[in-house]
């Protein structure tokens, strides 16, 4: 079975978001189980391959030149880097401010059809899209081949000029959306399967609210549409062998973590005081991730009582407001307006707590990786971290987190109160550590599903 993915980003190469982490650790865990996947992705420079083989690929006049460097790189394997007129820049989708560039909707479309050049030589058995930077290849390829396209999140489409309509060649009328051009309408109208980052957030954007204006096209797709929950990469998530941190843990001996805990306050400038739980988060910081909800509750921070250590970059007014939370609180709060891996790694494993207050989450990542470190997710209850955290309170058999019902600062609240009187009941703080652990978040089950996806599109001649 050969199967073409392509997608903007791919970790550690291209790594802007959970997107990069997820097609990752999905490729990594096809390949172990000997499946023939090549990646596509655009060619943002500075990338070395090994065995290196440049060919032309047939471009529409307004995407031309279009080349592609196929080979294989470190710490991804095997993978073709497109170069399309404008790709190459610094930074997959935003300048030095995080403004987004204006012409990614040219960009873009200009890699579909490279990607769609691609998939007509290389005849994969399935193409796997991944949102909607890939999702318009449908468009150019008059005969597709088995398809999925995967969703990571809804609330990014790629809306573009209407101008550009006509250039999706043969199936135009599939991308048109009120006045604009859609590519992640017209991926997901085209493809066999669109599958979703979680299941539950398969359900979730049937609805209006949700939906984020396709709600009518989703259910239209009845059962092409499926939700796969994601995997972490379990050998880089792994408390044991993690030489990020300054003492590495296991669910056998968890001691080594109130050493991480020290560490984590000294490096971000906090007392350190072990009768107090330290909450985390590492996060992007946009509206989607319920930033602005930490700004209302970090004035309770001090009389839960805890320490609140904020890692993340993103959207210039939300690092303002948190600023100003750490001004009035700088003996609670402390935040790195910053993208540091090795500083993440170790804030999963220096906390107790991982706070994601998120507004919407088709999946999310942090809460396995911070569940796989010990540390007790509190979240809301949407998305990807419905099917993944389980309330102590409500379910004490099998609670591995707490779960906030509204979205809203008092829910949070409650959900983070429940968690630190756990936190401070040992023999409850250990079990609930301990399920979060022994769970398997690996690949292993989620690439299962997609293999029996590809192969349920690839033997299917009327799929
Ligand atoms: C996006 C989503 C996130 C998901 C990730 C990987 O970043 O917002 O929920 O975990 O993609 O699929």
């Amino acid at each position: 079975m050969k199967i073409l993915l392509a997608s903007a980003e791919i970790a550690p190469i291209a790594r802007v978001g959970g997107m990069a982490e997820a097609v990752a650790g999905l490729v990594k865990q096809l390949r172990q189980n000997n499946i023939d996947v090549s990646v596509v992705l655009p060619d943002y420079g500075g990338v070395e391959l090994t065995n290196e083989v440049v060919s032309e690929l047939p471009m529409p006049a307004w995407a031309s030149p279009g080349s592609v460097r196929s080979g294989e790189v470190e710490g991804v394997g095997a993978i073709h880097l497109i170069d399309v007129p404008w790709i190459e820049k610094a930074h997959p989708y935003n300048d030095a401010n995080g403004v987004a560039f204006e012409d990614n909707d040219l960009r873009f479309l200009g890699f579909s059809a490279a990607v769609a050049a691609l998939t007509v030589k290389e005849s994969p058995d399935v193409l796997h899209l991944n949102d909607w930077h890939t999702a318009a290849t449908l468009g150019f390829l008059n005969e597709p081949p088995p398809s999925v396209l995967s969703i990571h999140n809804l609330g990014y489409q790629g809306i573009a000029n209407p101008g550009w309509l006509d250039e999706i060649t043969n199936r135009p009328h599939y991308f048109a959306w009120h006045n604009t051009i859609n590519p992640l309408l017209g991926g997901l109208r085209l493809a066999d399967r669109v599958v979703t980052v979680s299941p539950n957030y398969s359900k979730e954007i049937l609805s209006e609210e949700d939906g984020m204006g396709l709600h009518e096209y989703l259910i239209d797709l009845g059962d092409r549409l499926v939700g796969i929950v994601n995997g972490i990469d379990t050998a880089e998530w792994n408390p044991h062998t993690d030489s990020f941190l300054e003492k590495k843990f296991s669910i056998k001996n968890k001691a080594g973590k109130s050493a991480n805990k020290k560490k984590l306050l000294t490096e971000f400038g906090l007392d350190h005081d072990s009768s107090v739980p330290v909450i985390g988060m590492v996060s992007r910081l946009v509206e989607q991730k319920g930033i602005d909800l930490i700004t209302e509750l970090a004035r309770f921070i001090p009389n839960l009582p805890a320490k609140l250590v904020i890692l993340g970059s993103g959207d210039i007014r939300l690092v303002n407001e948190i600023q100003q939370q750490v001004a009035q609180n700088h003996e609670h709060i402390s935040f790195r307006n910053d993208y540091d891996l090795k500083l993440g790694h170790q804030v999963f494993a220096g906390s107790d707590l991982l706070l994601m207050p998120s507004r919407f989450e088709p999946c999310g990542l942090a809460q396995m990786q911070a569940m796989a470190y010990g540390t007790i997710p509190v979240t809301t209850n949407v998305g990807g971290l419905a099917d993944t955290v389980i309330d102590a309170d409500l379910f004490p058999e099998t609670g591995n987190g707490f779960v906030s019902q509204s979205i809203d600062s008092i829910g949070l609240l409650d959900a983070l109160y429940r968690a630190t009187r756990a936190w401070r009941n040992r023999s409850q703080r250990a079990a609930i550590q301990r399920r979060g652990m022994e769970t398997d978040w690996s690949w292993t089950e989620p690439a299962k599903q997609y293999l029996q996806l590809y192969n349920e599109l690839a033997t299917n001649s009327d799929r």
